[in-house]
């Protein structure tokens, strides 16, 4: 037990020792990355004439059957690559099964596994988020008229529409969907070949199980390809980028989903209660959502800490780094879909949030505007004007302007052209959101930014339909060439 690599240099080690060096629990994640990096790895052995066809073949249908059996049928080794190799030796004997470890270490072995797995997750968050991200567009396309109050300080500001807000998420979204993809460009490039860090004698073929594998290229640097865990800090980064800004929806849905707001009821399946107060319904998925992106940045900081001043190239404080990447994945992945699923199933209150659009003297800034446009007075002291307003919590008339502006710059604006239309045309919520075409909420230009977001969201879905492609293709002529190497005796 664990001594398939020490038996001849090192004595046994006791249980409590292998336990405390041994990744096999976490290296569940890579199991059937490592399967394929040992199948990519045996065609090409054979392909080069460094091992006979049959010993290709022999092992080749040791490693089906070790893959049937999955994990828990392996010995306890130090790590999973160990593991397969005891199990494979312990089938066909040493004689044949160690031979596969031919030209190849450990450290270019696990380098080149957690690239695959973590390819194929951020593959899959990616597909959840374009996901994610058609769902919003979908329901701002229902909601470019419902009004509701914008923010900022979580104070009443300006009014804006639900369509509006909705698609500041899916912005952000799209850029974290960007970075996601920029993560992808550097972890799907092939490490094998690189062995220890120095390369190896025997003539590997990078190019050929570069291919076989599905990457997009290969690590020049033997040393920086084992080494390397800046894709890691990458993903990670990637990773706690959008579980910040999901976790700022999951805290709109807290908010908006209580008494106070009254904006959205939460479908009962994302919601909890309370084990002593009956009539409690809870956000607890939101909340999680929120929480989990804590752990999520933990996860890259742990990371970033772990792999700090490591001297080139293979050190064993990398082991410690990789349960982090798996943690950040499934974080991730989980609370992209869980998102999605609030969003699709939420129930808006469109009249809830339309009485609340203008409370707060909220069309205050376009009553400013107003008086700057209708009567030439400077911004600033429109604004002080409108801020005086407030101040007195006076309701915004002729009069009480009048009275302000005398006291303030000493005229009157209704000399200046302010009448009684102009004030109430002002205080027009929708009026307001019509004009405010910048980006803003105007229905026009709502459209628009919806017309430009789902392109670039159908763009992004042939993209990665794409690489989903290249690397399923991978995958089948890597079992193609397995077939032919197993028929080989
Ligand atoms: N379990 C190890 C890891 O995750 C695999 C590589 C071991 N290499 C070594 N030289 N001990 O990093």
């Amino acid at each position: 037990m664990g001594d398939i690599l020490r038996k001849a240099r090192l004595s046994t080690q006791p249980a409590d020792v292998l336990a405390f060096t041994s990744s096999i629990d976490v290296d569940e994640w890579i199991f059937e990355s490592d399967i394929a990096v040992d199948r990519a790895h045996l065609v090409m052995l054979a392909e080069e004439g460094i091992i006979t066809g049959e010993v290709c073949s022999r092992i080749l249908l040791a490693l089906d059957t070790i893959q049937d059996g999955g994990i828990g049928e392996l010995p306890l080794e130090e790590d999973i690559h160990a593991a397969i190799e005891s199990k494979l030796i312990g089938m066909v004997s040493e004689d044949l099964g160690g031979r596969m470890h031919t030209g190849r270490s450990r450290n270019d072995e696990v380098a080149t596994c957690i690239r695959l797995r973590l390819r194929d997750e951020l593959l899959r968050v990616m597909r959840e988020l374009i996901s994610l991200r058609g769902i919003l567009i979908a329901h701002a396309k229902v909601h470019i008229e419902t009004l509701m109050p914008g923010y900022t300080h979580t104070q009443h500001a300006q009014p804006t529409t639900l369509a509006h807000h909705l698609l500041a998420h899916a912005g952000a979204l799209g850029r974290d969907y960007g970075r996601l993809s920029d993560a992808y460009v550097r972890t799907n490039e092939s490490p094998l070949g690189a062995a220890a860090f120095a390369g190896t004698g025997f003539q590997v073929n990078r190019a050929r199980t570069c291919e076989l594998l599905g990457f997009d290229c290969i690590i020049e640097n033997s040393m920086d390809a084992v080494s390397a865990r800046d894709f890691m800090i990458e993903s990670a980064s990637a990773f706690a980028n959008l579980m910040t800004n999901l976790s700022r929806i999951a805290a709109e849905l807290v908010l908006w989903s209580s008494s106070e707001f009254d904006f959205v009821t939460i479908d009962d399946r994302y919601a909890s209660t309370s084990s002593i107060m009956p009539q409690k319904k809870n956000p607890d998925v939101a909340e999680l959502i929120r929480g989990k992106t804590g752990s999520s940045v933990a996860a890259l900081v742990g990371i970033l800490t772990i792999t700090r001043a490591l001297p080139q190239s293979y050190n064993r404080d990398l082991q410690e780094a990789t349960p982090h990447l798996w943690s950040a994945v499934t974080c991730a992945l989980a609370s992209v879909r869980m998102t999605a699923g609030m969003i699709d199933t939420v129930t808006v209150h469109e009249e809830s949030l339309a009485r609340q659009a203008t409370t707060g003297f909220a069309m205050a800034t376009e009553l400013a505007d107003a008086l700057v446009r209708r009567c030439g007075i400077p911004f600033r002291t429109a604004h002080q004007i409108v801020g005086t307003l407030a101040r007195m919590d006076a309701a915004p008339s002729l009069e009480m302007i009048d009275e302000i502006s005398l006291s303030m710059i000493g005229r009157r604006l209704s000399g200046l052209g302010l009448d009684e239309q102009v004030i109430s045309g002002a205080l027009d919520p929708v009026a307001g959101i019509r004009a405010h075409v910048s980006g803003g909420p105007a229905p026009d230009d709502v459209a628009r930014v919806i017309g430009i977001f789902e392109n670039v969201l159908l763009n992004d879905q042939i993209a990665l339909d794409a690489r989903c492609k290249h690397v399923s293709d991978a995958a089948e002529m890597l079992g193609c060439e397995v077939q032919v190497c197993k028929r080989v005796r």
